[in-house]
């Protein structure tokens, strides 16, 4: 591997960075757009493109041939850039936009679950508001109201009356809240439970589940407040600490899903998310992603002892029976610093400051720049926070609450103006 491009730019693509950094040493490592943590990796150069510019990314591609294009975020993979990839004879790791869509339509999801027999909450799908009106109407709450498209994991209410469901629904569906990927809505009952992230590599029919984890959605403590993209993560979940070959899981959703991709002519490759609420009539999907989480990428992806390099090879070339992928049987945890207004729309350019932290501690870039001028709040060439969910500190230990004590003994050498995190990560 002489050259790789990895598309993204937070805080999961600074952990992929990372280890492809550690499995390919000597490759030089190109990230779009990348963020400054990313920025001082060796051997890595950001190249500030648009991860959704996928015509700007072909372009660079070309020019650079690459032995490797990572596709990371959900955007790229709706808008096809790993068929464009393939068009254009590069290598590339992710699922084509067809085998994504389990992802970017949740419309098409839920009916794919349900042709599949796949466990999943009751729903309806709607594009008009009056018959998406009637359906609520006959609902006992809470509601799930959903946004097909994608909406950066917060286009999900959930309301405790049919009256709140009306009013949300009217944001959603009418004064477009979160624009073109709400004009579709899908409005599903709620599951009682307890959430479970199951992430697998897919080479088209083989797979390999990785450690399980938790995802803390909820922006304050207590899991109280809006929903995010996630604030904090724990590995291995509670709730599913380990899934064996024939477990419920594997039977029901994991190989269902993977066999149901190749039925439709969707052959999934690349890495495939299940969100999974463990309840007490068994274990249902909440949602497919088409890619790593984040943070759950960032927890887990220092557990794994197999080369990084050789599990992307195995899943485009149809190979990962050949390999026994081996993870640290180990605890991780990671803790998100976010800005003050996150989930909603956040001032950035707050000069960020880091102390000296513990060795067994990973800081992780999510949302971070380096400026080129001086700003309204910081000096040239200063490091400032530029979104809402800023940094991560990771680590992994014995067991969680370990991993905890540690995060939280440092989180706090690492700060700026109206730094933010949950303090019930894994408690
Ligand atoms: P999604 O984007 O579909 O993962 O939804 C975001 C979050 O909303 C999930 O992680 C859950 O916390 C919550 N959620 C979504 N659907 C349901 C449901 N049917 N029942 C309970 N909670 C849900
Ligand atoms: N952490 C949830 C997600 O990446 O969608």
């Amino acid at each position: 591997m002489n050259k790789i491009i990895l598309i993204g730019g937070g805080g999961r693509e600074h952990a992929i960075a990372n280890q492809l950094r550690k499995d390919a040493p000597k490759a030089k490592l190109y990230v779009i757009p990348g963020n400054a943590g990313i920025a001082m990796i060796p051997n890595t150069e950001c190249v500030p493109i648009a991860a959704t510019d996928i015509n700007g990314i072909m372009n660079f591609a070309r020019e650079q041939a690459p032995d490797l294009v990572f596709v990371a975020p959900d955007d790229p993979i709706a808008l096809g850039l790993v068929d464009r990839l393939h068009d254009a004879g590069i290598r590339a790791f992710g699922p084509t936009q067809a085998a994504g869509e389990v992802e970017w339509s949740k419309a098409f999801s839920k009916d794919f679950m349900q042709r599949h027999n796949i466990p999943t909450a009751k729903y309806g799908t709607f594009i008009d508001f009056e018959l998406a009106k009637r359906y609520v109407e006959t609902m006992t709450p809470p509601i799930v109201l959903k946004a097909s498209g994608l909406a950066l994991g917060k286009g999900v209410i959930i309301s405790y009356s049919v009256c709140d469901a009306i009013v949300s629904l009217k944001e959603m569906m009418l004064n477009k809240k979160f624009g073109d990927a709400s004009s579709t809505v899908v409005i599903e009952e709620f599951m009682e439970g307890t959430e479970v992230t199951l992430l697998a590599f897919v080479d088209g029919e083989n797979f390999a589940i990785m450690p399980t984890s938790q995802d803390h959605k909820r922006a304050f403590d207590n899991d109280q407040g809006p929903n995010t993209g996630g604030m904090g993560c724990f590995s291995p979940a509670k709730a599913l600490p380990t899934i064996s070959p024939d477990h419920d899981v594997i039977k029901t959703i994991v190989e269902p899903t993977i066999q149901g991709l190749i039925k439709e002519g969707r052959v999934y490759k690349g890495v495939i998310y299940f969100g999974l609420m463990v309840t007490e009539r068994g274990t249902k999907v909440v949602e497919y992603n088409a890619r790593f989480g984040d943070p759950e990428c960032q927890t887990i992806l220092p557990l794994l002892k197999t080369n990084f390099i050789d599990i992307i090879d195995a899943c485009i070339d149809g190979t990962l029976d050949k390999i026994d992928i081996k993870w640290e049987d180990k605890a991780a945890l990671c803790v998100v610093i976010a800005s003050k207004e996150y989930p909603e729309a956040v001032r950035k350019g707050y000069p960020i400051t880091i102390g000296d932290l513990h060795k067994d501690v990973t800081l992780i870039h999510c949302a971070t720049l380096r400026t080129d001028e001086c700003t309204e709040f910081a000096n040239d060439n200063e490091l400032v926070t530029n979104g809402g969910r800023v940094l991560n500190v990771t680590t992994i230990s014995d067991t969680i609450e370990k991993a905890r004590n540690l995060v939280y003994n440092e989180i706090d050498k690492v700060t700026f103006e109206g730094a933010r995190y949950r303090t019930d990560i894994g408690a």
